[in-house]
C-alpha cells in the first residue's frame, strides 16, 4: 500500500485552475493521470481531476532520480499527488485547447497515493466501448468531463428550482416511498410486506395523491424533487426510475401554476445559457394534433399537416377516396427540397409508414410550373393546381400523403415530419421551441379494452363549460390538463384537480371504475376530499429530461448518475438480481418453478 502524509492531500488548486498569472507559485495538485509521456529524461502528465487538466512534468534535475524513476512507472487512472513550481510552456507547447494551456507544473514531489489496474477503457475513449460497459464501470465513465459536467448542471438546476420556489412560498414535503398503487398508467414496481402476510407496497409512480391530500392538509403551496418508478417500456427518454420536479398549489387556476412553471424553466434557462420566451405560446390539444399530428409538436421546423381531403375526393385515385369514403382523411406535408430523394428513399418511407399501422405512403414531386411527376402524380393530375395552392408547394419539393383514419394520419405524418426534419438537417440545434399545450380531452376510448382511459390521470378536472357532457359525451369534454413542450419532448405535465367529491365519483364512474373499487384503491383520496378539499392544481415536470435537454444530450442516461439500461438492469450492481432463500421464506414467498420473463 502506498504512504504518503496528510501533507500531501492539501491541495492548493484543482486542475482546471492556474493560468499564466500563477507562474512561480508553488502549488500541490492531486488527482487522476489522464496520460503520460516519457520523453527520455523527461516524463510529462496530463492530471485529471473534476475542474480539468494539468501538464505536470518530471526532471530528474529538478524531482531528483528518485522521484523520477517513481514518474516513469506511472501508469493511467493511478492517482497521484504532486506539488511543485508552475511555469510556461514556452511558446511552441502552448496548449490553446486547455484552459490550463499556457502554463505547467514542474514537479518537486510526487506521492502516488493509489495505483490501478489497465482499466477497462479510457475515459476519453468512451465511444470506443459499448454503453453496457461504461455503465458497468460507471466510476471511470463518470471521470470524464462531460460527465461531471451533467451532474453538476443537473445539481444547479435543482438548485435554481429551490431557489425559485422557495422564494414564491412553496414548502419541500417528503412523501412516502413505501405506498399503494398510483394511477399513472405504468405498471407498478411492487415490495412485499414482511409484516403482513400476502401484502405489497407500490413505489409510487409519482406521489400525485399524496400533495393533493397535502392540499386538503393546508399546506398551500408544496413541491418536491422527488423519484418516481414506474414499470414501462424505457426508450432514451424514459427510466423506470426517474426525478420529477413536482408541485401543488392550492386556490389556483391553470393560469397561476403555468406562471410558476415559466417562472423556473425561465431561470433554469438562464442558468444553462439557453433561450426561453417571454411569453411561452399556447395551443390547443386539437389544434397541435391537427397541425403537426402530435400532441407535443417539435417546432423547430415546419412541414404542418394539410388537410387536403375536399381536393383529392375529386379524383379518381381510390386509395384516398376510399379512406375518405370510410369516415377518414387525407392529409399531406410538404418536404422543401424533398424532390432530390430516390425512389428508393420514397419507397422506404412506406415501408416505415406501415410501422405505423398506415397502409402506407403515398408520395409526388413537384417539378418546374407546378406539374406533379413520379409517384402519384398521374392521379393527382386533375387537381395538381389545387394541391399547389393548398399546399404553398414549390418546384423542388416532396408531397407525401397519409390516407386513412384520422388518428393514424396524423400519427403518421406527425413522425414523418419528425424524421425528415432530423434525417435532412432541418432542425437548428440551438433552437428551443416551448410551447403550452392545452385543452386536452378528458378521457380517450380504449378500443381494445372498450372502456374510457382518462388521458392524463382519473384526477384531472373537466372543464366546467363541459360538465353537462360527462354522461352524454365524454368525448368531447375537455380537461382543465396543460403539459409544457420543448422541442417535441414533453417536459411537464399537470392539471387543476377535482376537488369535489360528487366530481370525483361521476369521473370514476365513466372510467369503469366501481364504487367498490375506488373505495378500494383511493379511499383515503375520497375521504380527504369530503372533509374540506380547496380547490387546487400542479404540476410535475421530468428533472431528467429537463436536465438532458439543458446539457443537449442524446440520452436521459447521460444526466443519471447510475441509470438503467434498456432493458432495466443496473450494470454496475448487478440489479435485479437473485434473492436468498432465507429472504424469500421470510416473506413468505415462492419462486414458481416455471421462470417467465414478461
Ligand atoms: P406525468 O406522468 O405526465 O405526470 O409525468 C410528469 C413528467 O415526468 C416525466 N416522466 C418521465 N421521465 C423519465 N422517465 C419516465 N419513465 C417518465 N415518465 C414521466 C415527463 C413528464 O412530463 N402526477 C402527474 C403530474 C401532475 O398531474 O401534477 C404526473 O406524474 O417529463
Amino acid at each position: 500500500m502506498e504512504t504518503f502524509s496528510d501533507e500531501a492531500l492539501k491541495r492548493t488548486h484543482h486542475c482546471g485552475q492556474l493560468r499564466s498569472s500563477d507562474i512561480d507559485a508553488e502549488v500541490r495538485l492531486a488527482g487522476w493521470v489522464r496520460s503520460y509521456r516519457d520523453h527520455g529524461g523527461v516524463v510529462f502528465i496530463d492530471l485529471r481531476d473534476r475542474e480539468g487538466i494539468t501538464q505536470v512534468v518530471f526532471d530528474p534535475d529538478v524531482g531528483g532520480e528518485e522521484m523520477h524513476t517513481l514518474a516513469r512507472a506511472i501508469r493511467n487512472e493511478w492517482v497521484i499527488a504532486v506539488k511543485g513550481k508552475v511555469r510556461p510552456r514556452g511558446e511552441d507547447r502552448v496548449n490553446p485547447k486547455l484552459d490550463t494551456g499556457e502554463i505547467e507544473v514542474i514537479c518537486d514531489e510526487l506521492n502516488v497515493l493509489n495505483r490501478a489496474q489497465p482499466v477497462p477503457f479510457e475515459p476519453d475513449e468512451y465511444h470506443s466501448t459499448s454503453e453496457e460497459n461504461r455503465l458497468k464501470y460507471r466510476y471511470i465513465d463518470l471521470r470524464r468531463t462531460e460527465m461531471t459536467r451533467a451532474l453538476r448542471l443537473r445539481h444547479q438546476i435543482c438548485r435554481v428550482m429551490r431557489a425559485a420556489l422557495d422564494e414564491d412560498g412553496f414548502v419541500e414535503v417528503e412523501t412516502p416511498f413505501l405506498t399503494k398503487s398510483t394511477p399513472e398508467g405504468a405498471r407498478d414496481f411492487l415490495v412485499p410486506s414482511r409484516m403482513q402476510d400476502a401484502a405489497f407496497y407500490a413505489l409510487p409512480q409519482s406521489p400525485q395523491l399524496f400533495k393533493q391530500v397535502l392540499m386538503v392538509g393546508g399546506l398551500d403551496r408544496y413541491y418536491q424533487i422527488v423519484r418516481c418508478f414506474r414499470d414501462e417500456d424505457l426508450r432514451a427518454d424514459r427510466q423506470p426510475e426517474f426525478t420529477q420536479l413536482d408541485i401543488e398549489m392550492s386556490f389556483a387556476t391553470e393560469a397561476d401554476v403555468m406562471d410558476v412553471t415559466n417562472r423556473i424553466m425561465r431561470s433554469v434557462c438562464e442558468l444553462s445559457g439557453k433561450s426561453f420566451p417571454d411569453e411561452v405560446p399556447v395551443m390547443s390539444f386539437a389544434e397541435a394534433v391537427r397541425r403537426f399530428g402530435s400532441d407535443r409538436p417539435d417546432l423547430r421546423f415546419g412541414m404542418e399537416l394539410i388537410d387536403v381531403s375536399d381536393i383529392v375526393k375529386e379524383t379518381d385515385f381510390g386509395v384516398f377516396t376510399g379512406a375518405i369514403d370510410a369516415g377518414g382523411v387525407v392529409k399531406c406535408i410538404v418536404v422543401p427540397g424533398g424532390a432530390e430523394m430516390t425512389r428508393k428513399e420514397t419507397d422506404g418511407l412506406a415501408e416505415w409508414a406501415r410501422g405505423f399501422g398506415a397502409g402506407g405512403m403515398a408520395v409526388t414531386k413537384v417539378a418546374e410550373g407546378g406539374a406533379l411527376e413520379t409517384g402519384i402524380a398521374k392521379f393527382m393530375a386533375p387537381v395538381a393546381a389545387g394541391l399547389i395552392e393548398r399546399t404553398g408547394a414549390r418546384a423542388g419539393d416532396l408531397l407525401c400523403f397519409g390516407s386513412d383514419k384520422t388518428t393514424i394520419v396524423n400519427r403518421v405524418l406527425g413522425e414523418l415530419r419528425c424524421k425528415l426534419a432530423r434525417e435532412r438537417g432541418m432542425i437548428d440545434p440551438g433552437a428551443m421551441e416551448w410551447l403550452w399545450v392545452v385543452d386536452f380531452p378528458l378521457v380517450e376510448w380504449n378500443e381494445d379494452e372498450n372502456r374510457w382511459d382518462s388521458l392524463h390521470h382519473p384526477f384531472t378536472a373537466p372543464k366546467v363549460e363541459d360538465m353537462d357532457k360527462l354522461d352524454s359525451d365524454p368525448g368531447s369534454v375537455r380537461s382543465r390538463a396543460y403539459d409544457i413542450v420543448c422541442n417535441g419532448l414533453e417536459m411537464g405535465g399537470g392539471s387543476i384537480r377535482i376537488h369535489n367529491l360528487d366530481v370525483q365519483e361521476q369521473v370514476f364512474r365513466l372510467l369503469g371504475i366501481s364504487h367498490e373499487e375506488a373505495r378500494a384503491k383511493f379511499s383515503f383520496l375520497l375521504d380527504a376530499l369530503s372533509y374540506g378539499a380547496p380547490p387546487h392544481g400542479g404540476i410535475a415536470f421530468g428533472l431528467d429530461r429537463t436536465a438532458m435537454m439543458m446539457i443537449g444530450a442524446g440520452s436521459i442516461r447521460d444526466v443519471i448518475a447510475f441509470p438503467k439500461t434498456q432493458r432495466g438492469v443496473c450494470p454496475l450492481t448487478g440489479a435485479p438480481s437473485d434473492v436468498d432463500h432465507m429472504q424469500l421464506t421470510e416473506l413468505n414467498l415462492r419462486i414458481m418453478d416455471e421462470p417467465h420473463n414478461q
